[in-house]
């Protein structure tokens, strides 16, 4: 296993891979490890010859410059909770190395990124596509590994590829979750104890919206949950949608065809938490 700090370096090796015909396989992520990351980072391991794992926390994704100051970091502990796991290489770059000239790169995801995330965070999935494609760019990988508790970011990526043509195949990875049902993020580090018991109730919502379809509509199923959390003391809904797992249309363009999956944004203790269950 090797850590490499720079591009230079990371080109190098990464040249050096080119007359080796070996399948490699990519896990992004912004550190700040957890269980959820360590499955993308096994499911690699069982599929590629090759696994480079990138560390890098992009500014460009971030709209609200306190979440990116309180992002948690601690790039030791993630080489530590790597190293068992023995990926080839942890790429680890400067903000210069991805960023040499500011990104100017505009896209267009359709719907994909007006709703939820995009909508309540602004400029969010740009920075998404600016840095997943640099990174595509300098890591050449012949897969991709992405959880599927960003389901957004998932289907935005999978635009990505096809618009830009990328020879780059998409897996998508269920949600670790801890015991109580609350999805592992980066996120939870900045939670109390208390805190993330309380959270706990998200999964619940979310597992009760899925119990309750096909025998109510989707519309009720959101009322219902709604209702849910705004009844909670501790935690702010900034959104509950059910949508269709493929376009992200909710409403009147969902049909009895549609597979489901309903999302939900909330806010406890300031701490911005997103998760997702898919239906059937
Ligand atoms: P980050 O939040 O660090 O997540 C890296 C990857 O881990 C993403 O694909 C995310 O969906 C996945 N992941 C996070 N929590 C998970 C969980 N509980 N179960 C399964 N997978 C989980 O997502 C990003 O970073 C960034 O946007 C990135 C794609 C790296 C671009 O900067």
């Amino acid at each position: 296993m090797e850590v490499i700090y720079n591009l230079s370096d990371f080109r190098e090796y990464r040249n050096s891979l080119d007359s080796q015909s070996k399948i490699i396989g990519f896990v992004p992520t912004m550190g700040a490890l957890h269980a959820g990351h360590l499955s993308l980072v096994e499911k690699a391991k069982k599929s590629s010859e090759i696994v480079i794992i990138s560390i890098f926390v992009n500014p460009t994704q971030f709209n609200d410059p306190a979440d990116l100051m309180n992002y948690p970091k601690d790039i030791k502990k993630d080489i530590a909770k790597l190293t068992p796991y023995n990926p080839d290489v942890i790429f680890i770059p400067g903000l210069k190395d991805i960023y040499p000239k500011p990104d100017t790169r505009q896209f267009d995801f359709g719907n994909l990124d007006k709703i939820m995330e995009g909508e309540s965070r602004p400029g969010h999935f740009k920075g998404v596509a600016q840095v997943v494609s640099r990174l595509f760019d300098i890591v050449r990988p012949h897969s991709a590994f992405f959880g599927q508790k960003d389901f957004q970011q998932l289907a935005i990526i999978k635009s990505l590829v096809k618009q830009l043509d990328y020879k780059i195949e998409i897996i998508s990875c269920p949600i670790v979750r801890e015991k109580n049902g609350l999805a592992m993020s980066s996120r939870n580090m900045l939670l109390s104890e208390e805190a993330r018991n309380v959270a706990g109730f998200i999964y619940k919502v979310l597992w009760e919206a899925k119990e309750s379809y096909p025998s109510l509509l989707p519309e009720e199923i959101s009322k219902t949950a709604v209702e849910k959390f705004k009844n909670h003391p501790d935690l702010k809904l900034i959104y509950f949608e059910i949508i269709d797992s493929e376009s992200l249309e909710s409403g009147k363009a969902l049909n009895k065809s549609s597979k489901l999956v309903a999302c939900v944004a909330v806010k406890i203790n300031d701490v911005r938490l997103i998760d997702n269950l898919i239906f059937v």
